[in-house]
């Protein structure tokens, strides 16, 4: 998948925050922690740095999600981190994206933080971000 590809399904996911552009996601794909796995409807981007590893962004185009797609990425990521020593996988999810919150709550995750006011909306809304965690 390439960040053309990665930045279009982005423009596509309903995320309320400014999508992420084809040269943030070719920088990002460019640093050497940075790990990348795909479906042809779907990535996930993290990135492993010693103990600890993180999940950047995970999604699943709109037609095919509830199809397990992004569990399945996020299985291979984790198993990707803790085969490099990570002990734990951490990432942000905006407190108002249930869907994320049920997915990562269903796989295990736990907060273990919260930034508030830490995201701006494309209108102006702000929002928390919530940190969770699970040990690999
Ligand atoms: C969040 C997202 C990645 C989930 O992808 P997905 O492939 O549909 O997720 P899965 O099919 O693996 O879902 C696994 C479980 O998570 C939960 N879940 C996922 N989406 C849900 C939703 N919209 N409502 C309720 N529960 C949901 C369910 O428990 C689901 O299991 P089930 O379908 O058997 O009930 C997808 O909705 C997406 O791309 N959203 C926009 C981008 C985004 O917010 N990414 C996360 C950034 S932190």
């Amino acid at each position: 998948m390439t960040p053309f590809e990665m930045a279009k399904l982005h423009s596509l996911s309903g995320d309320h925050t400014r999508p992420w552009s084809e040269i943030e996601y070719k920088n990002l794909l460019d640093t050497n922690t940075s790990r990348l796995f795909y479906t042809k409807n779907g990535f996930l981007i993290g990135r492993v740095i010693d103990q600890d590893a993180e999940i950047l962004n995970v999604i699943i185009h709109p037609d095919y999600r509830r199809l397990g797609k992004a569990s399945k990425l996020i299985g291979t990521f984790e198993k990707e981190a803790k085969d490099s020593g990570s002990l734990r996988c951490f990432l942000e999810v905006a407190e108002s994206n249930n869907s994320a919150k049920k997915l990562y709550s269903a796989l295990g995750y736990l907060k273990v933080g919260q930034r508030n006011n830490y995201y701006k909306f494309v209108d102006g809304r702000k929002d928390d971000a919530v940190i969770l965690s699970k040990e690999i």
